[in-house]
């Protein structure tokens, strides 16, 4: 059945567990994520970017999303928007059927002036107040997603007018968290503690002082009863750098978000967990060690066989390692 945000996020925090929220754009990848969620049993969250909506068009984005929901109406689903730029996408999506929205007034906020701050609460506040009319929960987003070490990160790096942000401007501050979710009532907070969306987060295994786990804590203590969010969690598994360079692709060296340490966040209130870039570099991987080995292959059901097997492999491990398996 279609839930709504909230519904999944008090579960998991009434028993202490994270949920993984998957980017989807094709039948794939909702096979994928449906297949593993089944066979484990958890609960699950589907998002749709802008980026999404463009490749997939909205109406094939949301009628597959449905299509999951009809073929397994025994778990619970949120189809839910990622990065919402403006009221005006939210409201879209509403009326489009979603059962969650992010309204992402941080990406407004790269050069950290007060009005900026003041601009985040407002869209936001203005979202909440549509959304929660109708059942739809909102999720919202403070400080600055990127690296903590220079020039990394894809996205919201830090690389304002002013030059680079400092290591503690990226992070969210705890206060003004607490002000934020006072004044907007959002139902989760996505925070920066030093993660980038992509491939390219860390060109070092990730110590305490580019992925500030103890940042979660100190937000956590402040706002206990605020589902956090983790953005840029794709732990970018060796395994798959390794294949796709194998069969012909080029990756530098590049590490994620361990495991381990999103248990961590797990345990002090982060509750979404969003990961886009493994389940693409899975079927990556999957698909050109498919098409090398079998050159004659051209059927495309046989790769996206493979690229499916592989983005359910690493839905599963994520479903079991932050705790969902067995919630639906
Ligand atoms: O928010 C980031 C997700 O990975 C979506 O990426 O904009 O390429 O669909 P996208
Ligand atoms: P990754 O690029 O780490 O998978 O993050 C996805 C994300 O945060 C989508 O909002
Ligand atoms: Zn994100």
């Amino acid at each position: 059945a279609l839930v709504s945000l909230r519904q999944l996020l008090d579960h998991a925090a009434e028993n202490g567990y994270g949920l993984p929220a998957f980017n989807v754009n094709n039948l794939e990848q909702i096979h994928a994520i449906m297949q593993a969620a089944d066979e484990c049993n958890s609960p699950v969250i589907m998002q749709g970017s802008a980026g999404a909506r463009k490749y997939a068009g909205e109406p094939f984005l949301r009628h597959l999303i449905e299509a999951a929901v009809e073929a397994y109406p025994h778990i619970p689903i949120v189809m839910h928007q990622d990065h919402g730029a403006s009221p005006a996408v939210c409201v879209n999506a509403i009326r489009s059927g979603f059962s969650s929205v992010m309204m992402d007034g941080s990406l407004e906020e790269d050069a950290k002036t007060p009005s900026s701050y003041e601009y985040n609460v407002d869209v936001t506040a203005r979202v909440v107040a549509m959304a929660h009319a109708v059942g739809v929960s909102v999720e919202g987003e403070l400080g600055c997603l990127g690296s903590l070490e220079s020039g990394m990160g894809e996205a919201e790096d830090g690389h304002g007018a002013e030059g680079v942000l400092s290591h503690d401007q990226l992070l969210t501050d705890p206060e003004q968290a607490a002000d934020f979710v006072r004044k907007t009532n959002v139902d989760a907070l996505a925070i920066a503690i030093g993660t980038s969306h992509g491939a390219y987060k860390f060109t070092r295994k990730p110590t305490g002082d580019i992925l500030a786990i103890e940042r979660i804590k100190e937000i956590h203590k402040r706002i206990p009863n605020t589902h956090l969010v983790m953005h840029g969690s794709s732990s970018v598994p060796q395994e798959w750098l390794e294949i796709i360079r194998e069969y012909g692709g080029e990756m530098k060296e590049t590490y994620g978000v361990p495991v381990e340490e999103i248990q961590e966040g797990i345990k002090n209130g982060v509750r979404k967990v969003n990961i886009d870039t493994d389940i693409r570099l899975a079927m990556t991987g999957a698909i050109r060690r498919h098409l090398a080995k079998n050159k004659s292959e051209f059927d495309p059901r046989k790769y996206l066989k493979d690229a499916t097997a592989a983005a359910k492999e690493i839905c599963k491990a994520r479903f079991e390692a932050f705790g969902s398996a067995g919630q639906a």
